[in-house]
């Protein structure tokens, strides 16, 4: 920006030393000098109204950036659209009435929305967000389990059920939610439940993942 004012300001200069030197000069050299002080003000508001113009596009794309979901909690700070995956990292043999499920072992945390700690995402943004659940448990264990939004009572569209069969099961679903930011959403047991968790945990052998949350933000 400042090398492209100079630019222009040196060939103005120069214009104005044709012009003086020229056959178009004009005769009084006050006329001269009243000539190129309302030229050169013209100017000044030409490059003063550029830099406002300039100023207010780059106020604008900063605060669109303010407005991104930004930072991946490293202190860096580029655009990362916030997605997680977690397991759990142990078997849960008992899940009391309204308990949340812990899914503790993070597989991804992109904007770290997601807490391993207590098992919910919080919305960083308000906007459209898309959710998924499995659970597995061994033959003649049982679980009933909801997404909830905020709180227990607040079901969302996603209940995950077994009672006592005798084989593995392993349930899915998933919902797409309008979110405001800072909701929270998390699962929580119905009933006394079970689920299993990672067989290896740390290692992405086949039989992991078996039971696991995700989510991510659609728009
Ligand atoms: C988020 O949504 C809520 C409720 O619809 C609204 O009051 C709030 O202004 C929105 N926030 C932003 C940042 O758009
Ligand atoms: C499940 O329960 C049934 C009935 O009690 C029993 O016959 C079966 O052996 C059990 N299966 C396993 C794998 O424990």
């Amino acid at each position: 920006m400042v090398r492209r004012i100079l630019c222009v300001a040196a060939i103005v200069s120069i214009s104005y030393g044709l012009v003086l030197d020229g056959d178009n000069v004009p005769q009084n050299r006050m006329d001269a000098l009243e000539f190129m002080l309302v030229e050169e003000k013209q100017l000044r508001m030409k490059l003063e109204a550029k830099v406002t113009d300039l100023t207010n596009r780059m106020s604008s794309v900063e605060s669109s950036q303010d407005q991104c979901v930004c930072g991946d909690g490293t202190g860096s700070q580029t655009r990362s659209q916030p997605s997680f995956m977690a397991s759990m990292s142990h078997h849960m043999a008992h899940c009391g009435v309204q308990q949340p499920v812990i899914f503790d072992s993070v597989k991804l945390n992109k904007g770290t929305a997601y807490s391993p700690t207590h098992g919910t995402f919080t919305a960083p943004v308000n906007g459209t967000y898309a959710f998924f659940a499995t659970l597995s448990i061994p033959p003649n264990n049982s679980f009933h389990i909801r997404m909830v939004r905020n709180n227990v009572a607040n079901e969302v569209g996603l209940y995950l059920h077994a009672d006592h069969l005798g084989i593995w099961i392993e349930r899915s679903s998933n919902v797409v939610l309008e979110l405001n930011k800072g909701d929270e959403v998390w699962m929580a047991c119905m009933y006394d439940s079970q689920i299993q968790g990672d067989y290896h945990p740390g290692t992405t052998d086949p039989t992991d993942f078996i039971s696991h949350f995700s989510g991510f933000l659609v728009n």
